[in-house]
C-alpha cells in the first residue's frame, strides 16, 4: 500500500481514502476481494466544459477555497480574514483499521486533524475532524462538519420525524437536484429530529437494497444532510449546530466534531441495524451491573406526585411479588414538588412526605430482593423553588430578555463553575447518602436563548452536561443511568457512552409503541430500550389495549411496568406476572441475539424478531397494526435460519387467537402450525415459510422457532 491511497478493511465493507496531497474518500462500499492502491486510477474524472478548469475532490473539508459550491466543511474566519482555508496533507498514520490525518493550512495557519476507524467485525466507521487555530489571533469556527462522499446510487434518504409521545417516525425523500436538510436547536438530540439518517439505492428495504447510514453521536444542537452537487455527485454531512459566536478558538485552541457513526450494508435495513447493535454491544454499551436488564417498575403513572411512603413500600411488595426487579421513585420526592410547577432545583428530600428519609422505603425494596432508583432532573430549575430564589443568575440565559418557560421551568447554566458544583453536590449526597443503583436523568425544557456571560452557550452546555455524567459515573460507577427528556428526546451514541437505558417515550400505547420502537430499532439494539407495559386504558391516548397486546409489545426491550400495581385487577396482575415470567425466559437470546424487521406486503401485519447467535432458535413477533387489507395474512418468510437443520415451530404467546367456533371472529380454522407444533427445515422456513393466522386489529402473537 502506497502511503498515499490508504484502504481500511472490515468483514463485509471497504473504505479507500486518497491521503495526500488532500484527503479524498474514494470508495466506501462491499469489502474488496482484490484491491491495489494503482486501481484508483479508474476514478479519474474528466474535467466537464462550462466549469472550473480542474478537477473538484470531494475533500475531507469540502473546503470553499478549492472552488467547492455546496456545504463546505469548515466555515469561520479571524476578524473576517483566514475565512477560506484549504487544507494539505502533512502527516499520515495508517493501519488496516484507522486513519489519522494531519493538514495545515499555513495561510490561514489552521490545523486540521481527521480520526478514522472502521470498526473490522461490523464495519461501522466512526470518524470525527479537530481544528486547531495555531495564530495568535482567534479564529472564530462557525461549521466544522464530517463529510462523506457516497455513491450516485444512492438516490433515496430516509430519516426521522417525531413529537413528544412519538419519537422515531420513519419518512422518505428522494435525493435529486439540492438535498435533504435537517436541523435542531433544541439544545438536545430531539424528539423532533433523530440526529441520523440513512441513504440508499432505490427502493431500498429492510431486506433488501444497499444502504450508507449516518448517526452523530451527540446530544446537543446538530445539523445533517445529505446533498447533491450540480455535477450529480453526492455527498453526506452531519455536525453539531453552532448558535452565533458560540465558538472562539484562541492560539493552540481546538473543537472536535462529535464522532460521527457510519454503516454500510449491502442487506438492507437490516444489514445496517445490525451492524451498530453489535458495534454497539462490543464498544460503546457498558452495564455497571448484570448484563441480564432488570424488569423495572416506575412509579410515575401511578401516583405521579402523590408520595406517600407507606403507600410506596405497599407498590414496592406487590411489584416483587410479580416479578419485578427494580423499583424506581420517580418525580415528587424532593422539597416543594406537589405539581410541576415548582421544586425543580432543590434538590433536598421533601421532609414532609418522608418524615423518616428515604431510607425505609430504599431498605424495603432491597429486603425485597429488588435494586432501587430514583428520578432526577438536574439540568432545570423552577422559578418557584428556593434555588432561583437564592440565584436568579444560575439560569441559562441572555441579559435583558424574558425567557419563555416550558413546563414552568428554566435551564441552569452549567458551564457556570457554581451551578456545576452544586448540582454534583446534590447528586452526590443523593447517591453516596443512599444506597441507589439506578438513576432516571429527565430532561424536561428545550434550550431558548441559551445564554452564559452575555454569549450564547448551547454547545457548551451540552459538554457540561457531559462532564457532569462523567463525573459520576467516575464517583458512582455501579450506578445506572437511563436517558430520559420528556420521553424519547434525548437518544443518541454521545449520550449513550454515558448511560445505560434510555426512555423511549412517554406513550405506552402498544399501538403507537410498535412504530416508535421500530423506528428506533434501526440505531438501537433491544437492551437499552426502555419498553414498557402501562396502564389498561393508556394515559396518553385513552386507547384501551389487552394486556397480550401490551405485555408482548414490551416484550424484547429493556422492560419495565409503568403502573400502580395495587389498583390492578386480577386478571391485569396475572398478565404482569406473565409477560415477565416470558421476558426473563427469553432475555439472554433477546439481548444477545441478531435484530430482523421483516418486509411485508401488507403493511397492516408489522413482524420482528431476534436470531440467536448461533441461529439455533429464534422469536419473532406478528403484531397486526388494522385491519387486513386482505383476507388472509399470506405467509412470513423467516430470515437468519440455518438452511440445512430442522426447526420446531409453534405458538409461544397469543392470548387472543380463537376460531369463531371458540368466539373469535377472524378465522374459521387455524392454521396447522397454530394447533400443533410443526417441524420443518430451515431452508423451506426461509424460502416457502409459513402460513400467518388472521388476527384481529391491535392484537399480537409471538412464534417460536427452534432446533430439533
Ligand atoms: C417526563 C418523563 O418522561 C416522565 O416519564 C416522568 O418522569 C415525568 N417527566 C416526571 O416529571
Amino acid at each position: 500500500m502506497t502511503a498515499d491511497i490508504v484502504r481500511l478493511s472490515s468483514a463485509d465493507a471497504d473504505l479507500v481514502v486518497r491521503c495526500r496531497p488532500y484527503t479524498e474518500i474514494l470508495y466506501w462500499g462491499p469489502k474488496l476481494r482484490r484491491f491495489s492502491p494503482e486501481d484508483v486510477v479508474s476514478l479519474q474524472r474528466p474535467v466537464a466544459n462550462g466549469k472550473l478548469d480542474v478537477d473538484l475532490p470531494l475533500t475531507f473539508a469540502m473546503e470553499y477555497g478549492r472552488g467547492q459550491f455546496g456545504s463546505p466543511g469548515i466555515e469561520g474566519h479571524r476578524g473576517g480574514r483566514n475565512a477560506s482555508p484549504v487544507f494539505t496533507t502533512l502527516k499520515v498514520e495508517a493501519s488496516d483499521s484507522s486513519l489519522i490525518v494531519i493538514s495545515e493550512d499555513e495561510q490561514a495557519s489552521l490545523q486540521l486533524i481527521s480520526e478514522l476507524r472502521l470498526e473490522p467485525q461490523t464495519g461501522v466507521l466512526q470518524i470525527r475532524h479537530t481544528l486547531k487555530n495555531l495564530h495568535h489571533q482567534a479564529w472564530e469556527l462557525e461549521r466544522l462538519a464530517v463529510t462523506l462522499p457516497v455513491p450516485e446510487r444512492a438516490v433515496e434518504v430516509m430519516a426521522f420525524h417525531g413529537r413528544w409521545l412519538r419519537e422515531f417516525q420513519p419518512h422518505r425523500v428522494k435525493l435529486e437536484h439540492g438535498g435533504f436538510i435537517q436541523e435542531s436547536r433544541r439544545g438536545r438530540s430531539s424528539h423532533e429530529y433523530f440526529p441520523a439518517f440513512v441513504v440508499g439505492e432505490a427502493g431500498f428495504s429492510e431486506q433488501h437494497g444497499t444502504v450508507w447510514g449516518v448517526h452523530l453521536g451527540w446530544s446537543g444542537n446538530h445539523r445533517l444532510r445529505a446533498d447533491v452537487k450540480t455535477d450529480g455527485r453526492r455527498v453526506v454531512q452531519a455536525e453539531a449546530l453552532y448558535l452565533p459566536g458560540e465558538i472562539s478558538l484562541g492560539e493552540g485552541e481546538t473543537c472536535s466534531t462529535p464522532w460521527v457513526y457510519a454503516a454500510f450494508s449491502q442487506n438492507g435495513l437490516n444489514g445496517m441495524s445490525q451492524a451498530y447493535h453489535t458495534y454497539l454491544r462490543q464498544s460503546l454499551i457498558r452495564f455497571s451491573g448484570s448484563q441480564a436488564r432488570p424488569v423495572h417498575l416506575n412509579t410515575w403513572e401511578g401516583i405521579y406526585f402523590d408520595h406517600d411512603p407507606a403507600y410506596i413500600m405497599q407498590m414496592a411488595s406487590k411489584a416483587a411479588e410479580i416479578g419485578v426487579e427494580r423499583f424506581i421513585i420517580d418525580d415528587g420526592w424532593f422539597r416543594g414538588r406537589n405539581h410541576d410547577q415548582a421544586g425543580l432545583g432543590d434538590w433536598y428530600l421533601d421532609e414532609e412526605k418522608y418524615p423518616q428519609g428515604l431510607m425505609p422505603v430504599i431498605e424495603h425494596v432491597h429486603a425485597l430482593g429488588m435494586s432501587f432508583g430514583i428520578w432526577v432532573e438536574p439540568e432545570m430549575i423552577n422559578p418557584d423553588s428556593d434555588l432561583f430564589r437564592a440565584h436568579p443568575d444560575w439560569v441559562l440565559q441572555l441579559p435583558g430578555y424574558q425567557q419563555p418557560t416550558g413546563r414552568y421551568q428554566y435551564v441552569l447554566d452549567l458551564s457556570h463553575p457554581e451551578v456545576f458544583d452544586y448540582l454534583l453536590e446534590r447528586l452526590s449526597w443523593l447517591l453516596s447518602e443512599h444506597p441507589v443503583e439506578y438513576v432516571k436523568w429527565d430532561m424536561n425544557r428545550e434550550l431558548v436563548q441559551p445564554g452564559h456571560e452575555g454569549k450564547l452557550s448551547a454547545d457548551a452546555q451540552t459538554h457540561q452536561f457531559y462532564r457532569l455524567l462523567d463525573e459520576l459515573n467516575w464517583r458512582f460507577p455501579h450506578v445506572e443511568i437511563e436517558s430520559c427528556a420528556s420521553g424519547g428526546g434525548r437518544i443518541d451514541y454521545g449520550v449513550l457512552a454515558r448511560t445505560q437505558r434510555f426512555w423511549v417515550s412517554d406513550n405506552n400505547d402498544a399501538l403507537e409503541r410498535q412504530a416508535i420502537q421500530r423506528g428506533m430499532s434501526y440505531f438501537f439494539p433491544p437492551e437499552v430500550m426502555g419498553q414498557h407495559i402501562g396502564h389498561r386504558r393508556c394515559h396518553a391516548t385513552q386507547r384501551q389495549h389487552s394486556i397480550g397486546f401490551r405485555g408482548l409489545t414490551a416484550l424484547f426491550g429493556h422492560m419495565g411496568i409503568e403502573l400502580d400495581p395495587i389498583q390492578s385487577d386480577d386478571e391485569e396482575l396475572e398478565g404482569y406476572r406473565h409477560y415477565i415470567k416470558l421476558h426473563k425466559a427469553l432475555r439472554p437470546l433477546l439481548h444477545s441475539g441478531t435484530t430482523w424487521r421483516l418486509d411485508m406486503p401488507d403493511n397492516t401485519v408489522q413482524i420482528s424478531g431476534v436470531v440467536s447467535q448461533d441461529q439455533t432458535c429464534a422469536v419473532f413477533l406478528m403484531a397486526q397494526l388494522q385491519m387486513l387489507n386482505y383476507s388472509l395474512a399470506g405467509n412470513v418468510r423467516f430470515p437468519g435460519l440455518l438452511p440445512d437443520t430442522q426447526y420446531q415451530v409453534s405458538l409461544l404467546d397469543g392470548p387472543e387467537i380463537k376460531t369463531v367456533r371458540e368466539g373469535g371472529g377472524a378465522m374459521r380454522e387455524l392454521p396447522s402450525w397454530l394447533r400443533q407444533p410443526i417441524v420443518v427445515s430451515g431452508d423451506w422456513l426461509m424460502q416457502a415459510g409459513l402460513a400467518l393466522p388472521v388476527l384481529m386489529p391491535e392484537s399480537a402473537l409471538l412464534i417460536n422457532i427452534i432446533k430439533v
